[in-house]
């Protein structure tokens, strides 16, 4: 059993809560936040892009400072899922407290405010763990499992997608704040490039354009550039109206079949000449679950993640920033 703290009691942690509740090795001991109703366990019912929350009452101590949930000697793990400007000191704060962290993506909104965390966690001995989830995703991680096997042969090209609406759910509209979310392409858009890195490692560099405005880069188009692979995609944005429905797609050709997921439209399908489509059974567990269940592992085993590393989520974040870098640029960044 882990005892957990979660600081931010908005729309993710709707989300992680519906998990939590799935696992019996976790325990929910305190929640915070700076609204008090949220802190008492009643997250509204917010309808996230995937996974509605809804059902979020739960009984554990309300804390509205985090410091005095960090004070409680009973939570060992805390889970930040607080506006993405304030992951970077909560959980600086919260590993110098001896907790063990579960942060949400983005890991921050700089390079070198990942690195303030990591210095953290190493000083401290406590794990931190950034949740990435789509490397939790069932679809992406049979994708992921065809490219390790090597069985039908390397990628020759993939074209990732994600796109959706403005989220309208954000407390005081932090999202919409491109100081404090980093814009589409280090909310929304990021979930495609640390897939990217997840499945292909980091690019040479990359060549992206898009749309900037006033709630910053809420469209990317980026080309990854790879010495082993001739073309990869990642298209990502919420800059559509209102109604537009999320969906996350990707099609990525191997030498021996073809892959493809679209979210509005049916399961991953697989093809190969002279087959009949095959519709693969997925591995278990949905992402948010599966990635908390890992978090838990780790923390009772005191074992470092490795499906997703402190350095890992650092890396994605040099990577959007190169991205963003050639938005602006109007040309390719090397990394
Ligand atoms: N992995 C995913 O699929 C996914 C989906 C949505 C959001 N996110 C990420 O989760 C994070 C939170 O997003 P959200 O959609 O839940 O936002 P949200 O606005 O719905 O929730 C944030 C909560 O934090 C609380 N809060 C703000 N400042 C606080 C403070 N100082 N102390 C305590 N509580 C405080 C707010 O009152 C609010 O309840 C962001 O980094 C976002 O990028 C991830």
């Amino acid at each position: 059993m882990v005892n957990i703290g979660i600081i931010g009691v908005g729309g993710i942690a709707g989300a992680h809560l519906a998990g939590y509740r799935q696992l019996p090795q976790a325990n929910i001991t305190a929640l915070c936040d700076i609204l008090p109703e949220r802190a008492a366990g009643k997250a509204g019912e917010i309808q996230l892009n995937i996974g509605a929350t809804g059902g979020t009452a739960v009984q554990a101590r309300p804390y509205q400072d985090y410091r005095a949930l960090l004070d409680d000697p009973e939570v060992e793990a805390v889970d930040i899922c607080l506006p993405t400007d304030l992951h970077a000191d909560m959980a600086v704060a919260a590993l110098q407290a001896g907790k063990h962290v579960l942060s949400e993506k983005p890991m921050a909104l700089s390079v070198a405010d990942c690195d303030r965390m990591i210095a953290a966690a190493e000083a401290t001995g406590r794990i931190l763990m950034i949740a990435q989830c789509i490397r939790f995703c069932p679809e992406y991680q049979v994708l992921k499992a065809m490219a390790d096997s090597g069985a039908d042969g390397k990628i020759t090209h993939a074209l990732f997608r994600r796109l959706s609406g403005m989220p309208r759910w954000s407390s005081d509209h932090w999202m919409e704040d491109p100081r404090r979310s980093g814009g589409g392409i280090f909310d929304l858009h990021i979930h495609d490039a640390d897939y990217v890195n997840f499945l292909l490692g980091m690019p040479t560099a990359v060549d992206a354009r898009g749309v900037e405005d006033a709630h910053g880069i809420g469209q990317v188009m980026c080309a990854y550039h790879y010495p082993h692979t001739q073309a990869v995609f990642a298209e990502g944005g919420w800059c559509y109206h209102d109604g537009f429905p999320f969906r996350m797609t990707f099609t990525v050709r191997f030498e021996g079949a073809t892959v493809e997921y679209d979210s509005a439209r049916g399961p991953l399908a697989i093809f190969r000449d002279g087959c009949e489509p095959e519709i693969p059974t997925l591995p278990a567990g949905d992402l948010y679950t599966n990635e908390i269940a890992y978090f838990l592992d780790c923390v009772a085993t005191g074992t470092a993640p490795t499906v997703v590393t402190a350095f890992d989520a650092r890396e994605t974040i040099r990577l959007v920033a190169a991205e963003a870098a050639s938005v602006r640029g109007g040309r390719p960044v090397a990394l």
